[in-house]
């Protein structure tokens, strides 16, 4: 069985690394918050440069730390992309905002500026980007939008941790920046787990009170806050994931260069209804493929092969955030609607096997 994400293969490498790790945090007594964590947020804020660090218990939490930090009220609107995971729109809703939804471009799966743009009215506060499947957002166009508009920017790195655009690291691009440490995630953790960054000292303060309770001192809670704390076994884990991450993306962009090739040559004999293209990494963007997503115009097709090989395989996502049962905007959005048909992912993690995967493919 191959697995999606390899994360027994990336264990046995780092095993005596991680079992230490982990055995001095149990012998500790410190579990909650600690040296553990606050080593890790000077380290991922060096990784990172320029920037403050707070973890949190998830992705999740990270936005909903975020739009709390930046003070989103009831009613207040935010645009969001319709095509990712549900959590930024769910933020904003969970604290009362109206999340609007921006369409996507068709090659990049990215956030549109254009559509962007369309949805911005006097009650739009902020934009949520996503830098999907491991590739930044298109922040200059965004950044342009916003500054027109005086709104702020989270950038939703979830995917994306260890990602560049034209050289400048993820996570640098938002007001407040955030990832997710999800075990599956390109530095994912054993359990959940997530981060805020900003070059703003006191958002990121703030971010910190909001996770602990609103609290500014030992029982003095200024504001509402929430028990948001990363732990400290995962943070020990996710340090001694972060000395390997840069030995690990270059493995993960050379699978996505073999089934890049895969594919080229494949489309070449193959009709327009059988074509599989890759999502388009925009010029001066370097992803972390958190996975390696194409667009198959017979997706059900392309199952059928991958399950004859035994190759496994995801759907993100198979339906756009708009046709949720749980958000009323209703408006179509024809290119995050024409992507949840055709999109489908394929492991790529530094310790996936791409070559014995393409050896298996056979159309
Ligand atoms: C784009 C995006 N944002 C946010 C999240 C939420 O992260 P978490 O699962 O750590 O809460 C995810 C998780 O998959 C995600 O993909």
């Amino acid at each position: 069985m191959i697995p999606f994400v390899n994360l027994t293969g990336q264990r046995e490498k780092y095993r005596f690394e991680l079992e230490k790790a982990e055995r001095e945090v149990l012998e500790s007594g410190c579990f909650i918050g600690g040296p553990q964590v606050e080593a890790l947020e000077r380290e991922l804020s060096e990784y990172i440069g320029g920037t403050f660090t707070a973890t949190c218990a998830s992705g999740t939490d990270a936005l909903t730390l975020a739009l709390m930090t930046l003070g989103l009220q009831p009613l207040d609107e935010v645009i969001v992309p319709d095509f990712t995971f549900i959590a930024p729109a769910e933020c904003v809703a969970f604290l009362g905002g109206i999340p609007k939804f921006a369409d996507i471009d068709r090659q990049t799966l990215q956030i549109s500026p254009e559509s962007v743009k369309k949805q911005i009215n006097p009650r739009t506060k902020g934009i949520i980007a996503v830098n999907l499947f491991g590739q930044c957002a298109p922040f200059v166009k965004l950044r342009k939008i916003a500054d027109e508009h005086g709104l702020w920017i989270i950038e939703d790195a979830a995917q994306a941790f260890g990602a560049t655009a034209n050289q400048t690291k993820a996570c640098t691009f938002g007001d407040i920046s955030i990832t997710s440490f999800y075990p599956s995630k390109p530095l994912g953790c054993y359990g959940d787990g997530g981060a805020l960054f900003s070059a703003n000292k006191d958002f990121i303060l703030k971010a910190k009170s909001l996770a602990n309770h609103g609290s500014t001192g030992r029982y003095n809670h200024q504001v509402i806050g929430l028990n948001s704390r990363l732990d400290a076994l995962q943070a020990a884990v996710l340090r001694v994931k972060l000395k390997h991450l840069d030995e690990e993306l270059p493995l993960r962009r050379q699978n996505a260069a073999k089934y890049d090739a895969f594919f080229e040559k494949y489309n070449q004999g193959a009709p327009s209804n059988k074509q599989i293209i890759p999502q388009k990494i925009a010029k001066g963007n370097t992803s972390t493929y958190a996975q390696y997503t194409v667009l198959a115009e017979s997706r059900d097709y392309f199952i059928q092969k991958l399950d004859a090989a035994g190759i496994p395989h995801c759907i993100h996502y198979p339906a756009p955030l708009h046709t949720q049962p749980c958000f009323s905007d209703k408006q179509p959005r024809p290119n995050s609607e024409w992507a949840s048909k055709r999109t489908i992912s394929l492991p790529v993690c530094a310790f996936t096997d791409v070559d014995s995967i393409i050896a298996k493919l056979n159309f």
